[in-house]
């Protein structure tokens, strides 16, 4: 959020307005509704704008302790092709995986509006998925985290550094 001056009705107001820029998170052949729960979660408490999954392999909605769709929605897309097909415009997909040649989220400048994407908790991004990709990034971590964990930990960055740079507020 930020401040500006705002007219109403002949009265100059300090108001709180929405800065530019936005955020998704998902997950791609996500295996437990847990984990998406969890990711939403998250989500919600670090200004997402919206979770998705893409692929799912579990058969109900996700657990979601904190009633998440009442802040943010949750989109399922049936496949890579959906997912592709309804991207939002010029927003890069970037990866999140322990690839070869991924660049540390550590020094990773987050683009204005961004879709991150996250493995399966079985398994790795597939080589389509890595395709779509406009940046890979990875963190150093002793082993993989779980995928929800992964989600907070790119989120946290994201937060972290537009806290630092810019001193935008998150709620
Ligand atoms: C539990 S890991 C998947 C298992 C892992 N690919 C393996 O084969 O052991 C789930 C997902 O979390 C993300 N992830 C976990 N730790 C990560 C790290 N240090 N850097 C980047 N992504 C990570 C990736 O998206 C990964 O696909």
């Amino acid at each position: 959020m930020e401040e500006c001056e705002r007219e109403e009705e002949g009265v100059s107001k300090r108001v709180q307005v929405r800065g530019r820029g936005f955020f998704g998170i998902g997950v791609e052949r996500s295996k437990t509704p847990e984990n998406v729960g969890t990711l939403l979660r998250s989500a919600v408490c670090l200004g997402a704008d919206f979770v998705f999954t893409i692929g799912h392999r579990f058969g109900r909605q996700a657990s979601d302790t904190v009633a998440s769709w009442r802040h943010i929605p949750l989109y399922t897309y049936a496949d890579l092709e959906d997912f592709a097909s309804h991207r939002p415009f010029d927003v890069p997909l970037v990866g999140v995986e322990l690839a070869d040649g991924a660049a540390p989220l550590e020094t990773f400048e987050h683009p204005e509006r961004a879709v991150y994407l996250l493995g399966p908790e079985d398994g790795s991004l597939s080589g389509r998925a890595l395709s779509l990709c406009q940046h890979v990034v990875k963190f150093q971590s002793a082993y993989c985290l779980n995928v929800a964990s992964a989600g907070t930990v790119v989120m946290y960055d994201r937060q972290a550094k537009l806290l630092g740079r810019e001193g935008v507020r998150i709620a």
